[in-house]
């Protein structure tokens, strides 16, 4: 007698099953399974419920079979199935971007919160996100602020590549533009800049997790000796790339509040630090005086 399972449905409780045998406590098996099964046969995962009953096929069953078999070898839900929501929106990936982490919507959110205190979401701002990945962030603001327009810069063409294709599937082609380029250097004077720099200590990227250290670009996690490369080279430039009664946001590891914050007072910047949902400090605001 097989054991095969018969249905989606029972395909995807069998998953669940074996993701929560092996993957541990910290795991999200039933999610996983979820993502997994509806990648695997090319449907929607909240159409999945939907068809439980329906009988596999073959192909199908190999389908999921491989993807379950990628994901207990450690790599990432969201490189398997080659998207990853952020803000809300769907986000794919490529081999050069990082997977965009829920903490960065603190980013997001602090970044609003200023333009709502400053500005008004009507107003039209230049936006610049340096390391701009996916096209996470800003593609994330543009769709909060209709008036604006960004750029996305990044070292890695295929991430520009990928943010752009990102920002055309979205509907943010015409207000956005994503280049190749060493953090700002070929960009003027804007209202906000952005950033989720690499800020992991060369020497601490192994001892990483296998689903990070494995399948993130070490360009989007290597921050040098202290991790602060990132920070100290844009900092530097930061007078030249914002307008006075402009404003920055960086992403930081939650123990970098303290050094980003004395580099940017140290600039002539005003700074404040915001926290995660964890209450970990999160992102670092530079507010360049009038
Ligand atoms: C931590 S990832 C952030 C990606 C995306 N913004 C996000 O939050 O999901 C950092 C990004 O910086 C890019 N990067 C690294 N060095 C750079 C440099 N010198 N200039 C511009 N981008 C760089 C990496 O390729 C990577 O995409």
């Amino acid at each position: 007698m097989s054991l095969r399972p018969a249905t989606l449905g029972a395909a995807r409780r069998a998953a669940a099953k074996r993701l929560a045998a092996e993957l541990g406590p910290d795991a999200t098996p039933a999610l996983d399974a979820r993502l997994l099964v509806a990648a695997a046969i090319g449907i929607a995962p909240d159409q999945l419920l939907l068809v439980d009953d329906r009988e596999l096929s073959e192909a199908e069953r190999r389908a999921i079979d491989a993807a379950l078999d990628r994901r207990l070898a450690g790599e990432p839900v969201a490189r398997i199935v080659g998207e990853r929501e952020f803000w809300g929106l769907s986000f794919r990936l490529s081999e050069a971007t990082l997977v965009p982490r829920p903490d960065t919507e603190t980013l997001v959110e602090a970044t609003l919160a200023w333009i709502d205190r400053t500005h008004g979401r009507d107003k039209p701002l230049r936006i610049v996100d340096i390391g701009t990945g996916s096209g996470a962030i800003l593609i994330a603001l543009l769709s909060e602020l209709p008036q604006s327009i960004g750029l996305g810069i990044d070292l890695s063409e295929e991430a520009a590549r990928t943010a752009r294709a990102n920002a055309a599937r979205l509907g943010f082609a015409d207000r956005s533009l994503f280049t190749r380029g060493s953090w700002a250097e070929s960009c003027g004077p804007v209202d906000v800049i952005v950033s989720n720099p690499p800020y992991i200590e060369s020497g601490v990227i192994q001892t990483l997790d296998r689903e990070v250290k494995d399948h993130d670009p070490v360009l989007a996690l290597d921050g040098g000796d202290d991790g602060l490369d990132a920070y100290r080279a844009i900092v530097a430039d930061l007078s030249r790339l914002m307008r006075p009664g402009g404003a920055a946001f960086f992403e930081i590891g939650y123990d970098q509040g303290r050094a980003l914050s004395l580099l940017a007072t140290r600039a002539g910047f005003v700074v404040a630090v915001h926290t995660d949902l964890a209450g970990h400090d999160r992102v670092v605001e530079l507010i360049r005086p009038n």
